[in-house]
């Protein structure tokens, strides 16, 4: 009994974990290195790092930090600096960044910041300012933080190896063990400074980075007159690539929110990034939501006769087969009216997609008839193209087959829907999807692509969602 209720019990808690390991996000954002380069650029730019890198007070440091009080040095100290009359850093660059995976962290991402500087110095022994050229390489580690469901830098400092200290000029010799000094001194005192100094920029910088991300990630995308809503449940690390995975929500025009959308069991396959720099994935029913606000359910009513007569006098035909009676009822003001009463359904298949809506069609013999001819029941389905112009996502519906046809009710004989089938296949087509790819045509402007500067994209249908990708450039 005992042993039953474990095995129960274990059976429980494994499939609980299953359930875990395998749940996917409704849309998952993929950013490559190089859009963490560029950004991460731009905002220390933003941040004047390069201005504190050229206000580095390097001789008050030399003077407060006498080298550790090591006795032979603290005399160096005092020997070299008092003939020394200023020392600053004459000209600073920040060389190109580059990001890395983590060698030992699955978890890390390593951004390296190369800087390249010049200090000046002037002393009474010589007349111009002695140069001495300095590079060295900050290395700052992004993390993972779960409480704040972001990323951190969880460690900035000079990575010590890459430090390189070297006069500009040859010097004449009564300079040259002053400069020898100044240089022993600036060993330990530059990494000191870059740490205290440049790294909270760097923080600052990668905060104020982040933080424009998650602005673009969350602003409202328009689908039609309402509005899809992403925002961050999580973030992982994958390689060199920042994993953004995305909740999403519906809102309507009046900025209510009319479905959301979890974390669920449904697959979701995310392609590698490969060379893009960035991609957007969107899980099926997200995809399939956002399509539907633009087909609301609708009526459209058409005087055939008028508006497509060469359809009138087909369905004349059609319908002459079934019953003469109810052809001859039929008269120049017929009415057909289209209704479609349910959200579409998307289905996506690998390299295709199709539309399957549930449609009315009803036949009036003329404007003033109160009941329909009939009224006939279909299933049908389009082929959607999904793809994109820029940041745009943009749905095209090509030929409507109407797959099932019943007979909902008839003032004429019973007969077999499938006589009208032909007919009421090219009715749709001519009347409700030019409406419905009219209503479309607008697509859907991906705000976080548009932000991250997309100009070319790529569209691929999964089977369990679509990916917009940036073309490498
Ligand atoms: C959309 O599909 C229709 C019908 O197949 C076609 O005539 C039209 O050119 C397509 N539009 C675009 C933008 O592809
Ligand atoms: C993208 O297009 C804009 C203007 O539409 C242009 O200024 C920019 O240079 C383009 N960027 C790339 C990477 O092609």
């Amino acid at each position: 009994m005992a042993s039953s209720r474990t095995f129960t019990l274990l059976c429980g808690l494994l499939a609980a974990t299953l359930v875990r390991a395998t749940l996917n996000p409704p849309a998952v954002l993929m950013l490559g290195p190089e859009i963490i380069k560029e950004k991460l650029t731009q905002k220390l730019k933003d941040h004047d790092a390069i201005q504190i890198l050229q206000e580095l007070p390097l001789l008050s440091t030399l003077r407060e930090e006498p080298a550790g009080g090591i006795p032979i040095l603290g005399s160096l100290v005092n020997s070299v600096l008092s003939h020394i009359v200023w020392l600053k850093i004459t000209s600073a660059n920040i060389m190109e960044l580059q990001v890395q995976p983590s060698a030992d962290d699955q978890e890390e991402l390593i951004v390296n910041i190369p800087l390249d500087l010049v200090a000046g110095f002037n002393t009474p022994l010589v007349k111009s300012i002695v140069e001495i050229h300095m590079e060295t390489e900050v290395q700052a580690t992004i993390s993972v933080e779960t409480s704040k469901k972001g990323f951190t830098i969880s460690s900035c400092s000079d990575n010590g190896r890459s430090l390189h200290i070297s006069l500009l000029k040859k010097l004449s010799f009564m300079v040259n063990p002053l400069a020898n000094g100044v240089m022993k001194l600036l060993v330990p005192a530059l990494p000191k400074l870059v740490k205290s100094q440049l790294c909270p920029v760097i923080e600052v910088a990668f905060e104020d980075m982040q933080e424009d991300l998650l602005q673009m990630v969350e602003a409202p995308i328009s689908v039609s007159n309402d509005h899809l809503q992403f925002d961050l449940l999580s973030s992982a690390i994958k390689g060199n690539i920042i994993q953004l995975n995305l909740g999403a929500k519906l809102l309507n025009s009046q900025g209510t929110e009319t479905k959301r959308f979890s974390e669920s069991a449904a697959s979701l396959t995310i392609p590698t990034l490969d060379s893009a720099p960035f991609s957007l994935t969107m899980r099926q029913d997200v995809v399939n939501d956002a399509i539907g606000a633009f087909l609301p359910s609708e009526e459209i009513a058409i005087m055939l006769d008028a508006v497509l007569p060469e359809l009138a006098l087909r369905l004349k035909n059609s319908i002459k087969a079934i019953s003469e009676k109810a052809a001859a009822q039929l008269g120049r003001t017929q009415i057909v009216k289209i209704l479609t009463q349910e959200a579409p359904a998307l289905l996506l298949n690998k390299g295709g997609a199709k539309l399957a809506q549930l449609i009315v069609l009803q036949v009036f013999a003329s404007n003033e008839a109160l009941r329909p001819l009939f009224t006939l029941g279909i299933e049908a389905s389009s082929k959607a193209e999904i793809f994109s112009e820029g940041a745009r996502l943009l749905v095209n519906l090509s030929g409507i087959s109407p797959d099932r046809l019943r007979v909902l009710n008839a003032d004429i004989a019973q007969f077999d829907p499938i006589m009208l089938r032909n007919i009421a296949e090219d009715i749709l087509i001519a009347a409700l999807q030019p409406s419905q790819n009219g209503k479309l045509s607008h697509g859907i402007a991906v705000v976080i692509a548009e932000a991250l500067g997309l100009n070319d994209s790529t569209v691929y249908v999964e089977e369990d969602g679509i990916v917009l990708s940036a073309d490498s450039s």
